[in-house]
């Protein structure tokens, strides 16, 4: 048994969510639980990867390793029933890095490319900052979630070059089933609209059955782009490592060659060994890490539904984020934010970042002690 619940210390870790507590919201005395990383140390497999290369010593440049690749083939097979081809698969150093390639290898400037809102922020941020043009397709918030509305989805898709999926959806953790899916695929076929599929957070699903969209079929196949990455599962987002599955060689050629024009050509040292042990040797260290997150999801949600009513959250069917509802408060974000940030001590992801005002994104990804003191800051910040 591994003991998620233990006391960690991130003050030397020089970590964007703890080290830039006074950076980003004035206090060096906020607990951070906005960030998308986890409070939860990574397996002690992937330690000892790390630690193994170093022993090597020498840290010149790099070639890809066969295991690296084949290591998420395999992964891929077994937790969802996907077989992916090797020659089809591409590193690249983040997912958000892909993102920004991908929307300039697909589209021109002035394209439209279509996001569902709430959106995670950086699909907002990489066709904006690319000269493209938003289309957002809402989602309809239902009683107990939301919901893809798809009668507005095919209006937008009917005028979009590209749709960037979010599967599982951050940040309302939709898991989404396969008449879904498949709906998106029919749409998606029929206006010949191009899909980049986002499905870093495929391993932390909480409920239900992740699909890969590529898998829904070899018509589909020919119009994903899928990007996975092993650093939200296994908590390694600073090692820099993600995968872009290609519908064809060419197009993954395409983007090693702009990969390589910004000078990015291989993995660093240290990444190939840390993904192959999380990929090869980390499933039970998961299975451990999904049981600790349902379990402080059912926490919080019992402890928000009883001490903080105004507050509405659903059950996130995967990540480990909770996507809290205050528009009760009937205050702005810029008002939340304060409240939430001087009179609670707690730094949360204001909605207005997924176009969500509104609403505010918790990570409870962390110890147990540290869950209670950030719902205790939330219950104090509103009263
Ligand atoms: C949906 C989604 N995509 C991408 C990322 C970032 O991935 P990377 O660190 O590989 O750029 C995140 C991080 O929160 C995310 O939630």
């Amino acid at each position: 048994m591994i003991d998620f619940d233990k006391k960690i210390n991130r003050s030397e870790n020089d970590s964007r969510k703890w080290s830039g507590r006074m950076d980003f919201f004035g206090r060096e005395d906020i607990l951070p639980m906005w960030v998308a990383d986890m409070d939860i140390e990574t397996p002690d497999i992937v330690v000892k990867a790390l630690k193994d290369k170093a022993d090597q010593k020498i840290f010149g440049y790099t070639m890809e390793n066969k295991k690296y690749v084949n290591s998420l083939i395999n992964w891929i097979e077994k937790r969802h029933g996907h077989k992916l081809s090797y020659d089809k698969i591409a590193h690249s150093p983040t997912v958000v890095t892909s993102l920004n390639l991908l929307i300039k290898i697909l589209t021109n400037e002035g394209d439209k490319i279509m996001i569902q809102s709430p959106s995670y922020p950086q699909f907002i941020n990489q066709i904006k900052n690319n000269g493209r043009k938003i289309v957002i397709n809402e989602m309809i918030q239902k009683k107990e979630r939301y919901e893809i509305d798809f009668i507005d989805f095919e209006e937008k898709a009917k005028k979009s070059k590209i749709f960037i999926l979010c599967n599982p959806h951050n940040p309302t953790g939709r898991v989404w089933e396969k008449e879904e899916l498949s709906k998106i695929t029919k749409i998606c076929i029929k206006y010949k609209v191009k899909i980049i599929s986002d499905e870093i957070h495929s391993d932390l699903i909480l409920e239900g059955k992740h699909l890969p969209i590529a898998s829904l079929g070899k018509e589909i196949e020919k119009l994903v782009y899928t990007c996975f990455s092993s650093t939200k599962t296994f908590n390694l987002a600073g090692i820099h490592s993600s995968f872009v599955v290609f519908p064809t060689i060419e197009d993954k050629k395409h983007f090693i060659r702009e990969l390589a024009l910004i000078g990015v050509h291989e993995p660093n040292s240290f990444c190939m060994n840390m993904v192959i042990s999380a990929y090869n040797e980390g499933e039970e260290w998961l299975e451990e890490l999904l049981d600790h997150l349902r379990k402080n999801v059912s926490f919080a949600i019992n402890y928000i539904n009883k001490n903080i009513p105004q507050i509405k959250v659903e059950k996130p069917e995967a990540t480990y984020l909770l996507w809290l509802d205050l528009r009760k408060f009937g205050l702005e974000d810029e008002e939340l934010k304060k409240k939430l940030v001087e009179n609670g001590g707690l730094a949360l992801t204001m909605g207005s970042a997924f176009i969500g005002s509104g609403f505010a994104r918790m990570n409870i990804a962390c110890p147990r002690y540290m869950l209670e003191n950030g719902l205790e800051r939330l219950k104090k910040a509103f009263e």
